[in-house]
């Protein structure tokens, strides 16, 4: 079976619920009947609800952009994965590098995340990719293989259904560079051969691998014409609807 692609849209920390309801007013006659792929869209916290009233009936899902481990707890400022279910969320961004690389995130945060995700039945979407000096250091393989190594740490094969995961060069997010096709689908191969190691090849040739990093609407079809590349992340080019929208025409 053919994966359907994902085409996901990370708003970061843009955007007021206010604004939400207008992008959506403008988004959904742009994409109504498109079911060639699935679309979601990862807001803030505060703008959840806001999107979820404005998707309500559509084609369109929505997630957060992350999700604390416990499921309840003292812990000031976080959210837990069976909150955001009874928001109405279905979809979760996980260990996004910028936080990773801000809010002391790591492979093994990202693994407590994954797990209660999948728990609760969110969709997670695990970020990984390597930084400049990693990559031109020839390390991509080696960080590629420990980030999901361990973000897969002790998840079996029936848990993980749900799992996506989102390739993200660090070194291409906001920058404007975009990894080519071809390296694109390099790293998605390696995901995919390490997928397959921990949860089976009938599960790894099933697993979409989303790319993300500077995706915009002029460069989305020669993305996604890669066999490897199940979808996209878009970050900067999602916050304004036709935009989005021309990404997820394709
Ligand atoms: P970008 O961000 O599309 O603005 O590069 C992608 C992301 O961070 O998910």
């Amino acid at each position: 079976m053919p994966r359907k692609k994902l085409i996901a849209a990370n708003w970061k920390m843009y955007k007021t619920p206010d604004q939400t309801h207008d992008f959506f007013r403008h988004f959904l006659p742009l994409v109504t009947n498109h079911h060639r792929d699935e679309i979601v869209v990862c807001t803030p916290c505060l703008d959840l609800h806001a999107a979820i009233e404005s998707a309500k009936g559509s084609n369109v899902a929505v997630g957060a952009q992350n999700v604390h481990w416990a499921n309840e707890g003292a812990y000031t400022g976080e959210i837990s994965a069976p909150m955001l279910l009874a928001l109405g969320c279905t979809h979760v961004i996980i260990g996004h590098s910028e936080r990773r690389q801000y809010f002391g995130e790591t492979d093994d945060t990202v693994n407590l995340r994954l797990k209660a995700a999948l728990e609760a039945g969110l969709t997670p979407i695990v970020c990984v990719g390597e930084v400049l000096q990693e990559r031109e250091a020839g390390l991509t393989e080696d960080v590629l293989r420990r980030q999901c190594d361990r973000a897969f740490h002790k998840i079996s094969t029936k848990k993980a259904a749900k799992l996506v995961i989102a390739y993200e060069p660090v070194w291409a997010i906001g920058t404007g560079k975009t990894a080519t096709p071809q390296m694109a689908a390099d790293a998605h191969r390696l995901i995919r051969g390490e997928a397959a190691t921990t949860f089976g090849e009938d599960f790894a040739n099933q697993l979409r691998i989303l790319y993300g990093g500077s995706v915009k609407p002029e460069n989305a079809k020669a993305l996604m014409s890669e066999e490897e590349i199940d979808g996209a992340l878009v970050g900067g080019a999602s916050l304004d609807p036709k935009s989005f929208a021309a990404i997820v025409h394709y």
